[in-house]
């Protein structure tokens, strides 16, 4: 007689236990939240006792469709079954049709994907270097901006324009160099003939949701065109989607080109995938066997890459939409309270500007059921999964008032 087997209940360590294992054996890099997740559904994430919570951050940017998405869980069982990693040795049905579709949204020739963001920085670095080299060995110059983040490798972090990143892996590349975001006349004096490269945020996002101006951007392609020099766009966090179009650059109001655009966070919904877009110009740097990566391109990730972005077409209406609810309702917050300084952002990537250190606030909100974070100390950094809908916002601008309301301000802060 057959047997039914019941599936054990699943046990879960005590939030102590987890903390205390991480406390012993990990590096101690991170500066964790006291919260451990056990699942999600939707824009909604759970702890270990089953307490809920409204994700208004996503993995930084990364749950672009929330948890448990139903096309993109079936995608990946079915994926699983069949092949999760060829190596670039050999073909696979998904990354060329990817990198078309890439092709398609961006108006750039080829793509080369990788893991992560910082991976993506290091490769458009190298196209940069490769560009450079290929006309005098003296055009190594790179310009970033202050106050920028490109990840933390040493490459990336050599163009992060933010010294307390920098400062304990001195010396980094030579020939990177800083100017302030929307300074058009620093711009300008600081390219020159020994220029490579140009990299910007089109939104910083780290830094705390600060856009490039269009003037500043058109100015980057002018003296990139002038001195031969290649324009990078960074979108890691504000592109494929989240500014309300597939890039934060194609809503300048004449779209301004780059010869490169890197990508990585929201684009398979979880699972690690980067990509450097190029013209043909820059892509052809890039030579056979002077670059790669063992797991960029995997058939699990490009598959579910290609799911999100049929996902995404559905959904840019409502990340506009809901974006200019979710800032309006903050915006209202301002007259309430006056320690708010500024709301700004575009789509869902939103950036709420305090008085005094959000920090505690963070806390406070998970207390209250929502997760956010706070970047540069004072602003709320909000990146919620594209999902979510007018009635999430609301409920989350309750819990947030509530936050508020309690703030410890600093003396002297209104
Ligand atoms: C604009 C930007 N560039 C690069 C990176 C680095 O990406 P990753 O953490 O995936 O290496 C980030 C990460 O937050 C980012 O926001």
């Amino acid at each position: 007689m057959a047997t039914t087997v019941t599936p054990e209940p699943e046990v879960l360590s005590p939030f102590e236990e987890i903390a205390a294992l991480e406390r012993n054996y990990l590096v101690q890099n991170y500066a964790r939240y006291p919260l451990a997740l056990h699942r999600g559904k939707g824009c909604y994430v759970y702890d270990l006792e089953g307490n809920r919570y409204l994700d208004l951050i996503s993995g930084i940017g990364v749950n672009s469709l929330g948890y448990a998405h139903p096309r993109i869980t079936k995608i990946i069982r079915q994926q699983a079954g069949l092949l999760l990693h060829t190596s670039n040795l050999y073909y696979h049905e998904y990354q060329g049709r990817l990198a078309e579709r890439l092709a398609k949204i961006t108006g750039l020739k080829r793509s080369f994907f990788c893991n992560s963001g910082a991976e993506a920085m290091e490769t458009a670095l190298k196209m940069i270097r490769a560009h450079g080299n290929s006309v005098s060995p003296k055009k190594i110059n790179i310009i970033s901006l202050d106050n920028s983040f490109h990840g933390r490798t040493l490459g990336a972090l050599s163009i992060t324009g933010q010294p307390k990143y920098r400062k304990d892996f001195e010396p980094l590349l030579p020939g990177a160099s800083f100017v302030a975001r929307n300074d058009l006349q620093a711009l300008e004096a600081a390219v020159n003939e020994n220029t490579a490269g140009i990299v910007l945020e089109v939104i910083q996002g780290e830094g705390g949701i600060y856009p490039v101006s269009e003037p500043f951007a058109r100015k980057a392609r002018e003296l990139a065109d002038r001195y031969n020099a290649l324009l990078v766009f960074d979108e890691i966090q504000c592109g494929v989607g989240r500014p309300g179009s597939h890039f934060a650059y194609q809503l300048f109001d004449t779209p301004i080109m780059p010869d490169i655009v890197i990508a990585a966070k929201p684009m398979a919904c979880g699972i690690p995938l980067g990509v450097v877009v190029a013209t043909e110009n820059a892509g052809t740097s890039i030579k056979p066997g002077m670059h790669g990566s063992t797991y960029g391109g995997g058939p699990l990730a490009c598959r579910v890459a290609l799911e999100f972005f049929d996902i995404l077409d559905e959904l840019l209406p409502s990340i506009n939409s809901v974006g200019v609810y979710f800032r309006m309702k903050l915006t209202e917050l301002m007259r309430q309270f006056p320690f708010i300084k500024e709301v700004r952002g575009q789509g869902l990537m939103i950036g709420v500007e305090l008085a005094f250190s959000g920090k505690q606030l963070v806390l406070d909100g998970i207390r209250e059921g929502l997760l956010f974070n706070c970047t540069h100390d004072l602003v709320l950094r909000f990146l919620p999964p594209y999902i979510i809908t007018e009635q999430d916002v609301d409920r989350a601008i309750s819990a947030l008032t509530k936050v508020l309301r309690n703030a410890k301000k600093p003396d002297g802060a209104q």
